[in-house]
């Protein structure tokens, strides 16, 4: 049976990369047959949170974007991952089967190294429990954006190398990428990755005023509007892209590319910004709103959610402990 798996990590307000690169898709393939199960990654956040008020909203935050957007409970399980204390039990057994190596290559690990990020152990075993995340359930997709990938095959090699020493306990998972690079990475408003740690995010419900400012921080040049321009050279036209009609877009990127007095000028591509992130997330605003003023009802879902999920990581965890000696 396929499995669709994904989470994601509640350390703040979820912004335009997340919805393009992964939200879209988990909304879009919960009408596909299968089992569903989307989750809140707090114990990951915890890698770098140190504000348990801060920790609890975010949590909140991140099952309001989700519902909002359009998950559907009765087609998708929604929890959070703290739920589920199973998984910290199999991120151990998964522990000691996996080198030292295999972390110490992981980008993501070695990129926020590299920022200046001062690693605690929490961090630097992220993709084991990650791993327990996904092996937890018997996962067989799980579709994440591009930065994710690594982490999926990471998964991969330690569910080999459990299943290799004691038996074929764990069902080895697949990634699922966005296959358009435009949606797999997208960029932030200074033209680098979209992150919520780069503080170059713009977030999915942002309205009025501050989206206003917020498109207003996308990165321009001096260029003149009748100067001719490579579409690609143009940071604005990479956000237009996710939310424009193909054919629209392509009349824009025109423009821009033949230059003279009929061409856009920045302003103008801000503007039809706007409206598209209006007309596109506007219901959604809505309607995270009414869940905002129901916190009951999202708790239901929560609760709900997991107790269906803990019950299926308690079966993998007792088979994993039978096979490896511990029962
Ligand atoms: P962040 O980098 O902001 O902390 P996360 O690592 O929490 O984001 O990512 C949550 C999900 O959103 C993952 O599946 C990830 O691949 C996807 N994602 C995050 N940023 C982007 C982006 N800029 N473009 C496409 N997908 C993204
Ligand atoms: N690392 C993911 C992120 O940064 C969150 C995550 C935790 C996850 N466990 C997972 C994603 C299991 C997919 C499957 O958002």
């Amino acid at each position: 049976m396929t499995v669709v798996l994904s989470g994601i990590q509640s350390s703040g307000r979820l912004h335009l990369g997340n919805y393009f690169g992964a939200i879209r898709q988990h909304v879009a393939l919960q009408q596909e047959p299968g089992e569903h199960l989307y989750f809140i990654a707090d114990y990951h956040a915890l890698t770098s949170s140190r504000d348990p008020a801060e920790l609890r909203d975010n949590a909140r935050e991140v099952a309001l974007t989700y519902l909002a957007l359009g998950l559907d409970p009765a087609r998708a399980t929604l929890f959070r991952q703290s739920d589920v204390p199973e998984v910290c039990e199999l991120a151990w057994l998964l522990a000691c089967v996996t080198s030292m190596g295999l972390l110490e290559r992981a980008h993501s690990y070695k990129d926020k190294v590299a920022k200046g990020l001062k690693p605690n152990v929490g961090l630097f075993t992220y993709p084991v429990l990650m791993a327990a995340d996904i092996l937890a359930y018997g996962s067989t997709v799980v579709p994440v954006g591009k930065d994710q990938q690594q982490h999926v095959e990471m998964t991969q090699d330690i569910a080999q190398s459990f299943n290799h020493l004691y038996g074929p306990c764990l069902t080895v998972p697949q990634p699922r990428i966005p296959s358009e690079e435009h949606l797999a990475k997208v960029p932030g408003v200074d033209g680098e990755k979209m992150s919520k740690s780069y503080g170059n995010s713009i977030w999915i419900f942002e309205e009025g005023k501050l989206l206003k400012n917020a498109v207003n921080r996308i990165t321009t040049d001096s260029r003149p509007p009748e100067e001719p321009k490579d579409p690609s050279s143009v940071l604005l036209l990479r956000f237009l892209e996710l939310f424009l009609p193909a054919d629209e877009f392509a009349q824009w990127c025109e423009r821009v590319r033949a230059g003279g007095a009929g061409a856009p000028g920045y302003g103008h591509l801000k503007l039809r910004l706007i409206e598209a992130i209006e007309a596109t997330f506007g219901p959604a605003r809505a309607r995270r709103k009414h869940l905002l003023e129901n916190p009951a009802e999202v708790e239901r879902v929560l609760a709900e959610g997991g107790t269906h999920a803990r019950a299926q990581a308690r079966a993998t965890v007792d088979r994993c402990y039978r096979a490896c000696g511990l029962r």
